[in-house]
């Protein structure tokens, strides 16, 4: 079956000059002509290059190369090296070419060489090879060579063994921002449309890409992507022994993206295995459909996921069923298991997302966000015997213009259960009017009453933010074998750049906390205790501090326990992810709030006190203490005020020169100093 279906144009060129030729300044490589059969501005050095139109072996469709024609060295009998004509690099700088071919040898490469020297400044070979998988489809490679700006470069294409490559739609001259982001496009959209399993094209692109994310730029113990982007925590559940984590991800770049669900275990949610990518977007004939937020439930030894699919503006309800707890395929022969048909009138079907399944007695329900057709946001629950037919009960929650600027207006990712006795509501409403992050995360405990859908016994004051810091969202829960009611969120807001795209990646997971309602019905949440084993090198002082104390100590993947009776009007803290004068993240307290300003270690980001400067509301302790547990990890700070009675999360940009700690008081404070290395090997 893998007879070729070659349509083959083949053209010997047998005149070609044997010294390089220059063709001045205003000569650019563009395509190559390939496409005009020409190749009359390359120098043949020796072996004996062809033009190619094939198609895919299967027929159906080209290699995507670029128009019709491309440059292939498959017929060249013997070492074959062919150059460009010389060109000047202008423009801004950068070179962009398709490359395929059957080797990942790098005798069979595209090269770019200085022509004053010859010296080489760039090559590729085609590292997309896998076998006989995609051989020849063309991906983009585009390289910024603005360091030889004005220089005097040409390209060579060499196939120097039993190999080949083939080459096509080469520009050594793109001049603007526009035309760059298109070329960037382009190498995203090949890797996705390698194949149309777009599960097998992620986990493809993944495995080839992730090795050159460097591990000293990722977090420690925080679970992030295995490379590209992520957001909100999906699917979290404790499954056959071990916790299962799935998570928003666009495997391709560092920005949002195609979503699929990213997947990784763990026994101890402190060390993570990544696990093949669980769930792609749906292609059909008309396009693709994006997979969103959902849930994760284990039912008689099978694991299902409840998402939504997100397609030309409409959302529906899919579920997934898994015996390996690996992979997943769709329960009702690919169709939707609620959709716009099932919704209440007052509900509109473009924004109904992020269900979270959940049994009582033999009755399964789910809660999911939405939004009203006056704008305001809702949480609606529907009911289900059998997982397929799902039946709409009722609206949990539902916002108006009196809640505005506690709730905003869309609610995503809601998470509904029963913690200490208590029937308790998260949710992540969107767009609440001066939020620092626009986007908030809230409780709300109440009594569920499942027969009308509606929580009832609550009121606004006791709606709270489930952490006071920038980064943030979309928490979600699971029972593990313990009982513990475990909870993790994306630890990253929307509509800021995260720090970490540079290094290929960005976004990723809070540290788990357990949570707990007390007796007055405030949410409590503290690091797992398992981050505790990973604890080395104890340090502790007590020390008296006036003014700003010396650097203490250095590190950046540490954790750390600070007590201290701070004076009311004076601010008393720590400094954190400091440079050697002080400069960091200080996190105080004064009068009644733990501050937390990053203002420091934002590298030039968000100037300006709105973004950079947060506070949670603090009670001290009856005898005046106020206690302060706070783990960094690399480029992210999570701090837990009186054993968890607030918690402040925080991402900030730091370099290598940012790792110490200080002390800062201003009148004079006795702290009490524990910490630990954190290492995770
Ligand atoms: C929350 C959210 C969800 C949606 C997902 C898309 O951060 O907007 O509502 O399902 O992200 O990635």
């Amino acid at each position: 079956m893998m007879k070729k279906l070659a349509l083959i144009t083949i053209i010997f060129f047998t005149v070609f000059a044997f010294t390089g030729c220059v063709s001045g300044p205003d000569y650019q490589v563009l395509d190559g002509d390939f496409e005009k059969n020409d190749l009359s501005h390359w120098t043949l050095v020796s072996g004996n290059p062809t033009i190619s139109d094939e198609i895919y072996f299967d027929g159906s469709r080209k290699y995507m190369q670029e128009g019709e024609s491309f440059l292939t060295t498959k017929e060249s009998t013997e070492s074959l090296v062919i150059r460009s004509n010389h060109f000047v690099l202008s423009g801004m700088g950068y070179i962009t070419f398709l490359l395929s071919g059957n080797s990942n040898s790098q005798n069979t490469q595209l090269s770019i060489h200085l022509s004053s020297t010859d010296e080489l400044i760039e090559s590729a070979y085609h590292m997309t090879y896998d076998g006989d998988l995609f051989i020849d489809n063309f991906v983009r490679i585009v390289w910024d060579l603005s360091v030889y700006l004005d220089t005097e470069l040409y390209i060579q294409i060499s196939d120097t063994d039993a190999n080949y490559i083939n080459v096509d739609g080469i520009d050594t001259f793109i001049e603007n921002d526009y035309e760059l982001q298109r070329y960037q496009t382009n190498v995203l959209e090949r890797m996705g449309f390698m194949t149309d399993d777009l599960l097998m094209s992620a986990e493809y692109y993944l495995n080839l890409h992730k090795q050159y994310i460097d591990s000293d730029t990722r977090y420690s113990y925080h679970l992030m992507g295995e490379m590209g982007w992520i957001n909100d925590p999906n699917g979290l559940v404790y499954f056959e022994d071990e916790y299962h984590v799935f998570y928003q991800h666009n495997p391709y770049a560092s920005i949002w993206g195609p979503m699929h669900w990213g997947h990784a275990k763990s026994d101890d949610l402190i060390r993570w295995e990544y696990l093949p990518i669980a769930v792609a977007p749906i292609v059909n004939h008309a396009g693709g459909g994006a997979a969103f937020s959902g849930s994760a439930i284990e039912i008689g030894g099978d694991l299902y996921i409840m998402y939504t699919e997100n397609w030309q503006g409409y959302q529906y309800q899919v579920i997934s069923k898994s015996e390996d707890g690996i992979t997943f395929e769709k329960i009702n022969e690919g169709n939707s298991v609620i959709n716009e048909d099932d919704l209440p009138f007052y509900a509109n079907p473009v924004d109904f997302r992020d269900p979270k399944i959940l049994k009582k007695g033999d009755t399964y329900y789910s809660v999911i966000g939405s939004r009203q057709i006056n704008d305001y946001g809702q949480v609606l629950l529907f009911s289900s015997d059998n997982l397929i037919d799902w039946e709409y009960v009722g609206p949990v929650i539902q916002g108006s213009v009196n809640t505005l600027y506690t709730l905003g207006k869309m609610f995503e990712c809601p998470d509904l259960f029963e913690l200490d006795g208590s029937d308790v509501l998260i949710m992540s409403p969107q767009e609440i009017p001066g939020h620092r992050n626009t986007h908030g995360t809230v409780y709300v405990v109440g009594d569920m009453n499942y027969q009308t859908g509606m929580l009832e016994n609550w009121d606004l004051s006791q709606i709270k933010e489930i952490d006071y810091g920038f980064d943030f969202y979309a928490p979600q829960t699971m029972i593990d074998s313990e009982g513990r009611r475990i909870m993790i969120a994306w630890m990253q807001s929307w509509n800021r750049s995260p720090m970490t795209g540079q290094y290929g990646w960005a976004g990723a997971l809070t540290l788990p906390r357990e949570i707990h309602i007390d007796s007055e019905g405030q949410l409590i949440q503290y690091p797992v205790s398992e981050i505790e084993n990973y604890r080395e090198n104890f340090e502790s002082k007590v020390i008296d501090v006036l003014g700003n104390q010396d650097s203490l100590y250095t590190g950046n993947v540490i954790d750390i326990e600070l007590s201290f009776k701070p004076v009311e009007t004076e601010s008393s803290g720590i400094t954190v992810f400091a440079d050697s004068e002080g400069n960091g993240t200080h996190i105080y307290y004064k009068e009644g709030y733990v501050y937390l300003d990053r203002t420091d270690n934002m590298g030039g980001r968000h100037p300006g006190d709105f973004y950079n400067i947060t506070k949670a509301p603090v009670v001290l302790q009856e005898d005046g203490t106020l206690t302060l547990r706070i783990l960094l990890d690399q480029f992210s700070v999570e701090v837990f005020i009186n054993n968890g009675e607030q918690a402040i999360t925080s991402t900030i940009y730091q370099s290598d020169s940012t790792d110490k700690i200080f002390l800062f008081s201003e009148s004079e404070t006795e702290f009490t100093l524990s910490k630990w290395d954190l290492i995770i090997d």
